[in-house]
């Protein structure tokens, strides 16, 4: 039997195939038959199954996609089906991660206001896609998240799955009264038998993928307090961390193929230089952030192999693109970074950026050798086949192939604007008195030194 009541179902849900335009969105919609929730293996969504079959009276499948970073928990397809699952889908979506959503992000250099490497922000659109694509194959009306209403995450999977699929409606039950305390959703949970994920009450909200770890609520809520030890897992703390060493990672085309000369697949070379990098405390972040629904946040992060392979990637960049090209770069690395941040991976303008960006990388091959010191990952040295970079160019020493006098006449030209314009200054404008502000010692050829000045 179906319940009639749904106070906060939205109206606007899945019409009937032929959809008459003129019908009043009040009206009741359709019932809904099945929902595809987005399913952690956590508390909050082991709830959310059984409360979205007893608040809608709906078959409830799962899926729980690993993106690696440890996000996927052990024993989640038996915990969803312990919870009223009628199927559990387990999916290892790690190399489309990487390949598919982080590669493009790195490539342009994306960092959402020049610090996060957007880790859950790319991870997103990806769950997103996976869940339009099962609730499709099943049949399903409706796709369910376990986000609150006050963060980006809701944003990224309500736009993305209506992007794809305009048919299907979003319910969040956190948005639409699921809200229960841990210790209210815990008694929930044992009333209705389900399997209660063995995992003590973490004082901080965190989501894992293998581009990073990202840490919010707790004590990071003061911005003015320092993370204390327990917000991070996959760093050593700086000072603690074994003495430096050096890594070389090799690039073709933009893209990260090697760790020391050791050929290395996507999700491999990522979850190694984690743990390398993290090992000598690289990676942390602590960053006051402004989230799409308006608010500034606290948010901590441990990105090891983001940080390093950006800052690689840069450096390779800064010797293989011209200056015009490394320039307009970082102004489609700022507006892709925002376009993921905001959740607008599937747009036209995202996907144009996207491919702008890898137009660019095809000579960006070569090495890139990063020191690993307490914390910091320094780029020490970079080489390439296709860099643009000439010695006898560059040189001060011998073989210079300069052309020194013509510095001349270039120099002329390039100043004419700026001549032009201090020539119709000087006329109007007060001249400056520096040298009467500045303490100055004045020696005379056969005098001693005298003080002028202030
Ligand atoms: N602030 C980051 C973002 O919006 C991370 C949010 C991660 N969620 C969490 N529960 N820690 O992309």
């Amino acid at each position: 039997m179906r319940s009639q009541h749904r106070p906060d179902r939205p109206a606007h849900g899945r019409g009937p195939p032929v959809r008459d335009k003129r019908r009043p969105p009040q009206m009741e919609s359709p019932p809904l038959n099945k929902v595809v929730l987005a399913y952690s293996g956590g508390l909050d969504t082991s709830v959310a199954v059984a409360w979205l079959r007893e608040r809608y009276d709906v078959e409830v499948v799962t899926l729980t996609v690993d993106v690696g970073g440890g996000s996927l928990r052990p024993g989640a397809a038996g915990r969803a089906i312990s919870a009223g699952a009628s199927r559990a889908y387990v999916v290892d979506a790690r190399r489309q991660f990487v390949e598919g959503f982080v590669w493009p992000a790195l490539q342009a250099g994306a960092l959402y206001q020049d610090a996060y490497p957007l880790a859950t922000a790319l991870a997103r659109p990806l769950i997103a896609q996976l869940l339009v694509e099962v609730a499709q194959a099943e049949g399903a009306d409706a796709v369910a998240h376990g986000c609150t209403g006050k963060g980006n995450d809701q944003v990224r999977f309500d736009v993305a799955v209506k992007a794809l699929d305009g048919r299907l409606e979003v319910i969040a039950p956190m948005r639409v009264g699921m809200g229960m305390s841990r210790d209210q959703e815990i008694d929930y949970a044992i009333e209705r038998g389900i399997d209660i994920p063995v995992s003590h009450a973490s004082p901080y909200s965190i989501d894992v993928n293998l581009w990073g770890r990202s840490v919010e609520t707790g004590v990071l809520e003061d911005p003015w307090a320092a993370p204390p030890a327990d917000a991070y897992a996959w760093t050593v703390a700086p000072e603690a961390a074994p003495p430096a060493v050096e890594l070389t990672i090799g690039f073709e085309g933009g893209l990260p193929v090697s760790l020391d000369g050791r050929a290395l697949d996507p999700v491999a070379l990522v979850e190694g230089l984690n743990e390398l990098a993290g090992g000598h405390g690289v990676g942390r972040i602590d960053h006051v952030e402004d989230r799409l629904v308006g608010i500034k946040s606290r948010e901590v992060y441990e990105a090891p192999a983001a940080v390093v392979l950006h800052a690689a990637h840069r450096a390779l960049e800064g010797l293989t693109l011209s200056k015009d090209q490394i320039r307009f770069g970082r102004v489609v690395a700022g507006e892709m970074a925002q376009a993921t941040y905001d959740g607008l991976w599937f747009t036209r303008l995202q996907r144009g950026l996207r491919e702008y960006a890898r137009s660019t990388q095809g000579v960006v091959s070569g090495e890139v050798r990063v020191r690993l010191d307490h914390g910091s990952a320094v780029v020490a040295g970079r080489r390439s086949p296709n860099s643009l970079y000439d010695r006898a160019l560059a040189t001060y020493d011998e073989g210079d192939a300069f052309d020194h006098a013509s510095a001349v006449g270039f120099i002329s030209i390039f100043g004419l604007p700026l001549r032009t314009e201090a020539g119709r200054e000087r006329a109007s404008a007060a001249p400056t008195r520096l040298l009467s502000e500045v303490p100055v010692e004045v020696v005379d050829q056969e005098a001693e030194p005298v003080v002028v000045g202030a």
